[in-house]
């Protein structure tokens, strides 16, 4: 009869360690913070007049997780304004105008929050779009490491990294990626040398 007392106040007493210990796990209310969602620190921002650069740019936001922001021009491109093969066309007179300004339609992003932001183009006369130029004037980018990317008939992102970082020389212009025929591990491995 002792025995089985004593046996009862062991078990009794590991039972209440037990609850005692579970208790303690669920009041914990100082969560650490790692748990709270983060606010993604990336942003895709891109201009297409045709489609093929918004497709790269949804790849290289599904891969990081970032925001997509489409800049869109205040006046859309016609297929009329992008022959190339007319000089008097409206992409062919703003690509030889250094000043050119193409207006942007709609809200610009808020930057704050992100440290990197993907531009994305497609290549006009071996360059950027005048409406980068637009883009990256009229947003603030100080401080953030920004990543080009092109989509291309052929043409090198060379000459477009060239004048983005002569004509931005205070910007962080990383190298940038030319996403023409880039295969998801291609890409994989370029995302991953940005880290
Ligand atoms: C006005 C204009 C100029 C272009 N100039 C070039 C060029 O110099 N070199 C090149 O490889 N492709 C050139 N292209 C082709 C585009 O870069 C290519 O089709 C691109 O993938 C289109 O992207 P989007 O569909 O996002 O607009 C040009 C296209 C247009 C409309």
């Amino acid at each position: 009869m002792r025995l089985n007392m004593k046996i009862k106040s062991i078990l009794m007493a590991s039972l209440m360690a037990a609850v005692g210990l579970s208790a303690c796990g669920s009041n914990n209310k100082e969560k650490p913070a790692t748990e709270e969602p983060q606010p993604t620190k990336t942003i895709v921002c891109y201009f297409s007049a045709t489609g093929t650069t918004a497709d790269a740019a949804k790849r290289i936001a599904e891969q990081t997780g970032a925001t997509l922001y489409e800049i869109t021009p205040e006046v859309a491109y016609t297929d009329e304004d992008l022959d190339w093969t007319n000089d008097q066309s409206r992409s062919s007179l703003e690509m030889k105008d250094p000043e050119a300004r193409t207006a942007i339609g709609g809200e610009l992003p808020d930057l704050t929050q992100y440290e990197t932001v993907f531009i994305g183009y497609p290549n006009w006369w071996n360059t950027h779009p005048t409406i980068i130029n637009t883009f990256i004037e009229s947003t603030n980018l100080d401080g953030k490491t920004i990543v080009p990317f092109m989509t291309s008939g052929g043409s090198s992102i060379d000459n477009s990294m060239k004048q983005l970082r002569e004509t931005y020389p205070s910007l962080n212009i990383h190298d940038g990626i030319l996403m023409n025929h880039v295969s998801d591990s291609e890409l994989e491995t370029f995302l991953t040398s940005l880290d």
